[in-house]
């Protein structure tokens, strides 16, 4: 892996309470306070923010979001801005996760419009790609993706391109069990970094590139051997402190 620090980020999708995620703070910080080679992310709902933001704060634990609007303020009933998560110390933000794609229907062009507006605002967008498994047995896999990502990051700079974090999560991989082999891990983030070399040339080499979907602490470790996997985005696996915490230290 080129001299990129690696990042490992939970995002806890629609679990924990304002009270058991500062309970989870308490326990996480402990656990992770050595850890000094890794960007260590956690993505919390947007009802615990704030509290995390008291708990994590002076810590090596950076704050991320799960989404937020492409607007700056106004009438857009159930929104939170890239101004509302600064308010509470977030410095990342996941958008374009396939659950808000499958379920939520958001399209390629809303991702871009809202990775603008977080790279407007000096967040850093950890960008979700992947495909599903039919596209997969068909061999399409990298189509997709390279579609997604060049979709996504339209119109970006290269500047703007050097400030973002992407995130390949094949979708039959989520929440399944069934983790991408190393090599086909590697295949993907190789070919998004590909994507990327021919948008910003170099620079393509400082762009964090994760896997996520359904990485574990028995697993990461021969993930992050591959050469343009540089991390991971982990749900199920988060959420609890100390197995979270395990998996991060068995990454470095
Ligand atoms: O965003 C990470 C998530 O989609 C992966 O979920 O439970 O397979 O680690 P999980």
């Amino acid at each position: 892996m080129a001299d990129r620090r690696p990042v490992i980020a939970g995002n806890w999708k629609m679990f924990k309470t304002v009270h058991e995620a500062e309970d989870y703070a308490v326990k996480f910080l402990d656990e992770v306070k050595d850890v000094t080679d890794i960007d260590i992310v956690l993505c919390a709902p947007f009802t615990a923010l704030s509290a995390l933001k008291n708990e994590l704060e002076e810590s090596i634990v950076h704050l991320g979001a799960q989404n937020m609007a492409w607007a700056d303020q106004g009438a857009y009933t159930g929104e939170i801005s890239a101004q509302m998560l600064l308010d509470v110390a977030c410095t990342y933000v996941i958008l374009g996760h396939s659950e808000r794609r499958e379920m939520f229907g958001e399209t390629d062009e809303e991702i871009a419009r809202k990775v603008q507006q977080a790279l407007r605002a000096g967040l850093t967008p950890i960008l979700c790609c992947g495909e599903n498994l039919s596209l997969r047995e068909e061999g399409k896999a990298v189509e997709r993706v390279q579609g997604q990502v060049t979709r996504a990051l339209a119109g970006l700079s290269a500047d703007e391109l050097s400030r973002i974090i992407i995130a390949y999560e094949p979708i039959w991989a989520i929440g399944t069990g069934k983790t991408a082999s190393s090599k086909d891990a590697q295949e993907m983030c190789a070919s998004i970094r590909a994507t990327l070399t021919e948008r910003m040339g170099m620079a393509a080499e400082k762009v964090p590139i994760l896997y996520g979907g359904s990485v574990k602490a028995e697993n990461i470790a021969e993930l992050m051997t591959e050469p343009d996997v540089d991390g991971a985005l982990v749900g199920g696996a988060s959420l609890d402190p100390l197995q979270f915490a395990k998996l991060i230290k068995n990454a470095g």
